[in-house]
């Protein structure tokens, strides 16, 4: 479920020797997945067309052996939003199979009445690409309403912060070179003024993800029961 640019269904179709479909909002990405498929000679299992989760998905019912997600689905439900997606998840997959994700959620530690937690949240979330915040909790509850049973919801087991670091450190090198291309009127200044808002961002999420409030990759597995 948003494959992105089907590289890590790309992985499992050659890790495991099967299918995988898969689905994106934009079409562009859907082409460089179809592209690679081919260069790679796995068009043959590989399947991928523009979709929206927002709507119901377009595959035939119990088709599936499996369902996974990795930072494209919850981050943009709202509350009200995910039992429909959980109940479509569950259609589509066979009984006896799961769904797996590893998603952007908020830890249980999160309090939206501690202005730390909620300062953190306000600046992180517009660099992080997410709509929205959700808890373990309330993703579970959907999917247990849709008929899932929930097999595990852990915190991932490998901080994203390094990464954001680096990329910090990235975007402060260039920065300077953009300040001068700036001075001498090269560039506009809003180019300067997006790095920033990233760079705080990446800042803020290293914050909130060692003080173990926000998870990129929390770990949910579902069973569909056995018919
Ligand atoms: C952080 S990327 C992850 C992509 C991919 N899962 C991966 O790990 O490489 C989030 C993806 O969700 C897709 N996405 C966002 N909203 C979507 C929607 N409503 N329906 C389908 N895909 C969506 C985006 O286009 C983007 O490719």
């Amino acid at each position: 479920m948003g494959c992105g640019r089907g590289r890590i269904a790309h992985y499992l179709a050659t890790m495991t020797g099967g299918q995988v479909s898969g689905y994106n909002i934009d079409p562009n990405q859907i082409e460089n997945a179809i592209e690679w498929a081919a260069q790679t000679n796995m068009t043959d299992r590989l399947h991928f067309k523009e979709g929206n989760h927002h709507d119901p998905l377009d595959y035939d019912s119990e088709s599936f052996d499996g369902c996974f997600s990795v930072q494209a689905v919850w981050p943009f439900f709202k509350t009200e939003e995910l039992d429909d997606c959980a109940r479509e998840m569950y259609r589509i997959l066979k009984p006896g199979t799961r769904y797996a994700c590893s998603e952007y959620l908020l830890s249980p530690y999160f309090d939206w009445n501690n202005p730390e937690h909620a300062a953190l949240h306000k600046i992180y979330l517009p660099t992080l690409a997410a709509t929205q915040s959700m808890y373990p909790a309330d993703v579970c509850a959907a999917l247990e309403r849709a008929g899932f049973k929930i097999l595990v919801s852990e915190p991932s087991q490998r901080p994203a912060w390094p990464i954001c670091e680096q990329k910090r450190n990235l975007i402060f090198g260039i920065r300077k070179v953009i300040r001068f291309l700036e001075k001498v009127r090269i560039l506009p200044p809003w180019v300067e003024e997006s790095l920033e808002l990233l760079q705080n961002g990446g800042e803020a999420w290293a914050d909130a993800e060692k003080a173990k409030i926000a998870d990129l990759n929390w770990r949910i597995v579902a069973e569909k029961p056995a018919a």
